[in-house]
């Protein structure tokens, strides 16, 4: 069952990068984003699964689909009990800046295994199989970077970190400098850039600095399958705080804290080309999407390229139904 769930998940990426690649460069954030939920929420509807949003758009009350706590999937009887975390573009502003890096991407674990982190921003650290277990997100920049150039059999010169970029990453990058590691700064898409670190062939070896909760809780369901490891810490603002009490800022999540139990399925399917993907591509009668899909349980990778006949291809849209033609 797990193995047929694997697949139907890649055909809902896809289909959410198919519909959100119309509006590539067009400037509506809004539009990208409102086309991968609606083809995503559509094509749930066919899993077999009996789903439950726990990373998603947000409150039900500002999120008309694909909200905290939606039900989706098939719900048919013997379907198992999952827990869902759906991300449709990590990465609206560069689909509708036409830049690289965005993804179309999900996860699906045992009920009860995806952690429902406040949508809050995080701390960050995520590696490598080779460094797992190695770092530490409460040590300082240098020791890191000197652990991890050891253990990789690098010089510090030849690591590569990538970084959000943004004001509030300042004091590391200049102690990233400092210390003569390399950095690749990247405008958004911090779900992909997480994922590169425990790809070899990517030249990406940590991914640092503070980016969204969502996107961790993701990037941990891929890493479970690659070995990999993300460290994270809550970083709410000061308004955050007040409102969440008790909220422990201290506590360090693991990679299995965010996306536990023993069958952690993963697909994102590429939007625009990147370090992890390729973007949908159009020829005459074609539309082609990249997709990398893994199951926790086998660590199987699978990396699918699919050639979609436009004359022949429909997705489900929860706003149109099932057998929607991709507009040409
Ligand atoms: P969206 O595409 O959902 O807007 O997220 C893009 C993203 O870059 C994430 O990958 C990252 O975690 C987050 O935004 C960072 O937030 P901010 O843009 O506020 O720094």
């Amino acid at each position: 069952m797990e193995k047929e769930i694997t697949l139907q998940l890649i055909r809902v990426t896809e289909a959410a990068a198919l519909n959100a690649s119309k509006y590539l460069g067009l400037g509506n954030k809004e539009l990208v984003d409102q086309a991968a939920v609606d083809a995503m929420r559509g094509m749930l509807e066919l899993v077999d699964v009996k789903g439950k949003v726990v990373i998603g758009e947000g409150e039900k009350d500002k999120a008309p689909m694909l909200y905290i706590g939606e039900e989706v999937g098939n719900w048919s009887e013997n379907s198992p009990e999952m827990d869902i975390a759906v991300d449709p573009i990590d990465g609206t502003r560069l689909v509708a800046n036409g830049l690289p890096n965005a993804i179309a991407v999900m996860a699906a674990a045992e009920k009860g295994k995806l952690a429902s982190l406040p949508t809050f921003y995080c701390e960050k650290l995520a590696c490598g199989p080779e460094l797992k277990g190695k770092l530490d997100i409460n040590a300082s920049v240098r020791e890191n970077l000197k652990i991890a150039a050891a253990v990789l059999g690098l010089d510090v010169n030849e690591l590569t970190v990538v970084i959000l970029n943004r004001p509030r990453h300042e004091r590391l990058i200049d102690e990233i400098r400092q210390v003569g590691a390399r950095i690749k700064l990247i405008s958004d898409g911090d779900i992909a850039a997480a994922i590169a670190s425990a790809m070899p062939e990517s030249g990406v070896n940590l991914y640092m600095g503070i980016g969204g909760s969502p996107e961790a809780v993701l990037a941990a369901a891929a890493l479970r399958s690659l070995g990999g490891e993300i460290q994270i810490k809550l970083h709410p603002t000061d308004e955050e705080k007040e409102k969440f009490e008790n909220l422990d800022v201290e506590k360090v999540y693991f990679t299995e804290d965010l996306a536990g139990g023993e069958n952690v399925i993963f697909s994102a399917t590429g939007v625009t080309d990147g370090d992890l993907l390729k973007g949908v591509r159009y020829s005459r009668n074609y539309a082609i999407t990249y997709t990398i899909a893994m199951r926790s349980k086998s660590h199987t990778i699978r990396k699918v390229e699919a050639f979609h006949d436009l004359n022949y291809k429909t997705i489900a849209l929860k706003s149109a139904g099932i057998n929607v033609k991709i507009e040409r």
